[in-house]
């Protein structure tokens, strides 16, 4: 077992909410355990140049609180090569680093993993992405602020929406699945909710709306995950509701990144902080390709090669009080 004195951490990936406290528990759990801690920037891409910072308890005051990232974040080409795999590993032995906790989403996890069996060096993930799309864990960092933040933005658009009588659709994150768009579609009392796992195809949203205006709604809320494929997007399902529904008022809002900023909400806080001395603790046991994950409240392990390759499933209980609330 590979004695661990030093470790990196990083953010890669697309941000969000709870990334800062989650770096703050790893750097904080090494200098409790002590362990150095170097920061890495930019993710891969500040792995291949070298771009790495000492980091140690008093470095991460006051940033629990921060969307964002302080170690900046970055999708990099470069580190789907080999050779760019192989500056990375140079750069980390050069600074004595021994193992790294990665903070971000599936593509951040298969980079990690593929680095861990061609170097075989240790490596533990934290899942943060705003999508919640990660196997092996119910909530990812971030997921739970980004439904505050989009409950909130509908809020305000419903108020527009009954002022003016009219019909909102409204675009919301989760690149290929739904649970963004589900859970803040629940929360923000949305008449209909569109997303990838579910086609339920363009006729039924027809009936839904018809049976809406019948029932005496005068403004209603579509929420559509950007991954649905009701319409070819957002603007075309607007315009065959405006051509087949012309009492219908149209109006479209893609929420877009916005979504990913702003303060996260107290459980990515915690959660944050319970993953990353999960992760710390993981490595000084001498484990690693795992990734930190929660389960009924409890923080687990998964393999991070079934972390990448299982699916999430989207929650059906969610879809049937969905339509008993949309009546
Ligand atoms: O994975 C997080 C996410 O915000 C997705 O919801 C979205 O599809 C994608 O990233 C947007 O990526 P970018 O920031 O590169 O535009």
């Amino acid at each position: 077992m590979k004695n661990i004195r030093k470790i990196g951490v990083f953010t890669s990936g697309g941000d969000s909410p709870g990334m800062n406290a989650a770096i703050r528990s790893v750097v904080r759990t090494c200098a409790y355990l002590k362990v150095d801690c170097i920061g890495i920037y930019r993710g891969y891409q500040g792995m291949i140049e070298g771009d790495f910072k000492p980091m140690d308890a008093r470095s991460v005051n006051n940033i629990i609180q921060k969307g964002g990232t302080i170690l900046k974040s970055a999708r990099c080409q470069e580190f789907r090569t080999k050779e760019g795999r192989q500056k990375a590993y140079d750069n980390l032995v050069r600074e004595g680093i021994d193992a790294f906790v990665v903070i971000g989403g599936d593509g951040s996890f298969t980079g990690a993993m593929i680095f861990n069996q061609e170097f075989d060096f240790p490596v533990i993930g934290i899942p943060g992405t705003i999508d919640n799309d990660i196997f092996g864990t119910t909530y990812t960092l971030g997921f739970d602020t980004a439904l505050n933040t989009v409950v909130e933005a509908i809020d305000k658009i419903r108020d527009t929406a009954s002022s003016h009588n009219r019909l909102f659709f409204v675009e919301v994150m989760g690149r290929d699945v739904g649970h963004i768009a589900l859970n803040a579609g629940v929360g923000a009392g949305a008449e209909e909710i569109l997303i990838p796992e579910e086609n339920l195809g363009r006729e039924r949203l027809l009936e839904s709306l018809k049976r809406s205006k019948e029932s005496g709604k005068s403004s209603s809320i579509v929420i559509v995950a950007e991954g649905d494929k009701t319409g070819k997007n957002i603007f075309d399902l607007k315009d065959f509701v405006e051509e087949k529904l012309p009492d219908y008022d149209v109006r479209v809002s893609v929420l877009g990144h916005m979504q990913r900023g702003g303060s996260p909400s107290c459980y990515d806080r915690v959660l944050a902080s319970r993953m990353g001395v999960k992760a710390v603790e993981s490595l000084l046991e001498g484990k690693t390709n795992l990734m930190v994950g929660i389960q009924d409240n409890a923080i687990i392990l998964t393999p991070i090669n079934k972390a990448i390759k299982g699916h999430t499933k989207i929650d059906k209980e969610l879809i049937r009080v969905s339509d008993i609330m949309s009546i």
